[in-house]
């Protein structure tokens, strides 16, 4: 794990709930996914039917477990959350399939990394609200169904492509977040600073929400930050004030942190731009691959900073900021 998100995230959680969108109309940006959303929630209404089960990907933050929370409210369902890692054995999720309700909600985060025997009772849950139960052992086992009730699953994921084909083409959608443009992230400072009662206006959150890396869980982590020096240094919260604080927590006006500027600098300067594998630069970053992969690279990739390509990872050395190298 990345440094920040292991020690803020207990903080994160706190963050998190409070500032939470509770409804579909509170949700800022994101148009096409919340659009069409709404038109699934009104037509499962209208049928008086669950939703269909929906698969949300994207980098971390940007709203999937959001998501997943809003459309319980929708339809008044309790939403049963777990993980992929959390569910170790088949009776953990027989367990949690047995004991839900027609019409609940049940969410898997970080569903991709469900192991393989797991899977294969997921699929008959989400296809026939079944669950299969082998009794005995070789020759003399049979297999007992037992049914479910009508749940919705809702799943999330950094990584569509770690899932199997099987597990998501059960999905009857698949919905896609991006990255926050700056006209979202303004919009949704704006409303944590409101909620966390502070007082910012267009200039100071533009200033955030230009380096919150176009995700809002970022965003709303650096205002946290802000309100804690404004706080302990009993200062308004001023243009000169936020640059020195993002300063202060070595961010650039990129939007890049500490750890971005260290990958980037690992490959344009050692490497000579690339290609570098995943493995080294795990290794000479001391940085696990999967937080590589999920935390830092999918904002410098659509930021067009770095490309991967089969042979591993170059620095786009043209598009770098000139302080950087
Ligand atoms: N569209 C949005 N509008 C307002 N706040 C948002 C939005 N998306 C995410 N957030 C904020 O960011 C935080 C992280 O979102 P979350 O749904 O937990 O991300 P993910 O599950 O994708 O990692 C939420 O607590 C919420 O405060
Ligand atoms: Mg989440």
């Amino acid at each position: 794990m990345k440094k920040s998100e292991t020690t803020e995230n207990l903080e994160d959680k706190e963050l998190d709930t409070t500032l939470r969108p509770k409804k579909l109309e509170e949700f800022i940006g994101q148009r096409e996914v919340v659009s069409n959303l709404s038109v699934f929630i009104k037509a499962a209404k209208k049928r008086g039917e669950p939703i269909d089960h929906i698969l949300f990907y994207g980098p971390p933050g940007i709203g999937k477990t959001t998501l997943a929370l809003i459309i319980g409210n929708e339809f008044n369902a309790s939403v049963k959350i777990t993980s992929g890692p959390a569910i170790e054995r088949t009776g953990d999720l027989a367990s949690i399939l047995t004991n839900l309700e027609d019409g609940d909600i049940l969410f898997i985060d970080e569903i991709h990394r469900l192991n393989k025997t797991i899977e294969e009772i997921i699929y008959p849950a989400m296809e026939d609200f079944a669950l299969d139960i082998i009794l005995g052992k070789g020759p003399s086992a049979r297999t007992v169904r037992i049914d479910l009730p009508k749940f919705t699953l809702i799943g999330a994921t950094t990584k569509v492509g770690s899932l199997s084909n099987p597990l998501r083409d059960r999905f009857g959608t698949i919905l896609k977040l991006n990255f926050y443009n700056q006209d979202d992230l303004k919009k949704i400072v704006s409303r944590s600073a409101e909620i966390l009662g502070l007082s910012i206006d267009g200039i100071t959150s533009e200033i955030v929400a230009k380096r919150a890396r176009g995700t809002p869980r970022i965003a709303n982590r650096l205002l946290k930050r802000v309100r804690d020096y404004s706080e302990v240094q009993n200062k308004e919260i001023t243009e000169p004030f936020i640059l020195k604080t993002m300063e202060k927590l070595g961010i650039n006006d990129m939007g890049l942190d500490l750890e971005d500027v260290k990958y980037l600098k690992l490959i344009a300067d050692k490497f000579n731009g690339g290609p570098v594998g995943l493995t080294t630069l795990s290794a000479a970053l001391s940085e696990d691959t999967e937080t590589i992969e999920d935390y830092i690279e999918p904002y410098l990739l659509q930021q067009g900073l770095i490309t991967k390509t089969t042979k591993g990872r170059y620095v786009n050395l043209e598009r770098l900021p000139h302080a950087l190298i």
